[in-house]
């Protein structure tokens, strides 16, 4: 892997800072499951985006000044016992060999060297409030810097969320590759459980395939804890307990996809266990499926994101009323909100190293509009619980049906495609 995808995009920030500021990219701590197991570790996105590295409490600082930019690294020393444990370390000699940052020195001079590296800038920007205690450091070394000399300008802490996110939310061609990847795993494990699951099958049973065929295919980990839920379960939207027996008269919605190289996956299909849909399921799936159609129509260069959740909502809101769920005035029904009740969540988030990736939503104070390179999830969903005021018959029904849509300079590409979201199609794949 060329490690000059990760200098390009470093190198881009160039054009995108203040002159005389410091970008602070943290990188991710080892989290532990208890007591001294911890989980494998899981790069930070956004620091991964323009370093390559994986190596747990490392720092990027970025500094732009009138000579341009310059990297520096700060990451775990070289240390034989540790490796011996834990594994290889590159050190500060292998970080700047092989990541191409201009310097780089032992994480554990972190608190000495910022406040120089900070002192004489302006501006200090990093991603305010998303590492634990990291705020209260960048005020400490700004504090430190500022006091090293009291005739200087003051240095100014600003939020780079916004600036980070909206570079990661237009996928570079290196991106999409692997989120393509990341969709073929996920959508071919989709494939076979739809072909495998039976009347009497755990729910637990089922994720574990998911996570084999993701693992077989070269995705060790899930992007998400998998949704898999039988029946009812499907009304609580992140239900993760996938504990319960799986009913041949039953709907299963499995919400699972895989992490390929850092990337993610993002589907959800909803399929009988017992391989054919009931009368009453069939009417609701076709619902979400006509929302999911028309919504994915919506998502191209320059069309508003409102548009696929407006357009989901209406459609929705009229099969509701077909099929006397909803009653009264579709257009008036949609403006009342009526079917939050069973509509309760958004159409979609952007995808990309993260399942809801970064990446803004607004553009000063409009929605904003798509454009080539963005990655979204389409995902409508209707959920009908027992406590609902319909007829029995619909109660315990909750579909939703998910897929990753990339907009291209012509329209969209439909990256998870492959495995089917036609009724007729899932149930000749069952059968
Ligand atoms: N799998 C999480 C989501 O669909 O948003
Ligand atoms: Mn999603
Ligand atoms: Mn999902």
């Amino acid at each position: 892997m060329s490690k000059n995808i990760y200098k390009n995009r470093r190198d881009k920030l160039d054009a995108l800072l203040p002159e005389n500021s410091v970008l602070l990219l943290p990188g991710a701590d080892l989290q532990y499951r208890n007591a001294d197991s911890a989980f494998p570790f899981r790069q930070e996105s956004s620091f991964y985006y323009f370093s390559g590295f994986c190596e747990p409490s490392s720092l990027v600082a970025i500094v732009k000044s009138d000579k341009g930019l310059s990297s520096i690294a700060f990451v775990p020393p070289k240390d034989k016992i540790k490796e011996i444990w834990d594994g290889y370390r590159a050190g500060p000699i292998g970080a700047v060999e092989d990541y191409m940052f201009d310097k780089a020195f032992d994480n554990t001079q972190i608190d000495l060297m910022l406040p120089d590296i900070l002192h004489g800038n302006e501006q200090v920007l990093y991603s305010i409030g998303k590492k634990k205690g990291f705020d209260q450091k960048v005020i400490e070394w700004t504090t430190a810097a500022s006091s090293k000399d009291r005739h200087s300008k003051s240095i100014n802490i600003t939020d780079a969320s916004s600036l980070i996110g909206n570079i990661r939310l237009i996928k570079d061609d290196h991106e999409i590759d692997l989120i393509k990847r990341a969709c073929d795993i996920s959508a071919e494990a989709h494939i076979e459980a739809m072909k495998q699951v039976k009347d009497g099958d755990n729910e637990q049973f089922i994720e574990s395939l998911y996570i084999h065929e993701f693992s077989k295919r070269g995705a060790r980990f899930p992007a998400y804890p998998p949704i898999v839920a039988g029946g009812e379960n499907a009304c609580v939207l992140h239900y993760v307990e996938n504990n319960c027996e799986l009913k041949k008269n039953d709907l299963l919605l499995v919400d699972a996809g895989c992490e390929f190289d850092m990337y993610a996956a993002d589907i959800t299909r909803t399929f009988p266990v017992g391989g054919k849909f009931s009368e009453e399921q069939l009417k609701i799936y076709k619902i979400v499926l006509k929302a999911m159609n028309a919504a994915i129509d919506t998502v191209k260069k320059g069309n508003s994101i409102m548009m696929p959740q407006e357009v989901s909502e209406k459609v929705i809101t009229e099969g509701l009323v077909e099929i006397g769920i909803l009653d009264g005035d579709p257009d008036q029904l949609h403006k009342d909100g009526a079917y939050k009740e069973f509509y309760m969540h958004k159409i979609g988030h952007w995808l990309g190293l993260d399942v809801h990736d970064a990446g803004d939503y607004m553009e000063g104070n409009e929605f904003m509009k798509f454009k080539p390179g963005m990655i979204t999830t389409i995902e409508p969903g209707i959920y009908i619980s027992s406590s609902s005021n319909v007829e029995d018959k619909w109660k315990g029904i909750g579909v939703r049906i998910e897929d990753d849509i990339l907009v291209t300079k012509d329209g969209n590409e439909n990256l998870t495609k492959k495995v089917p979201s036609d009724p007729n199609e899932i149930e000749s794949l069952m059968s």
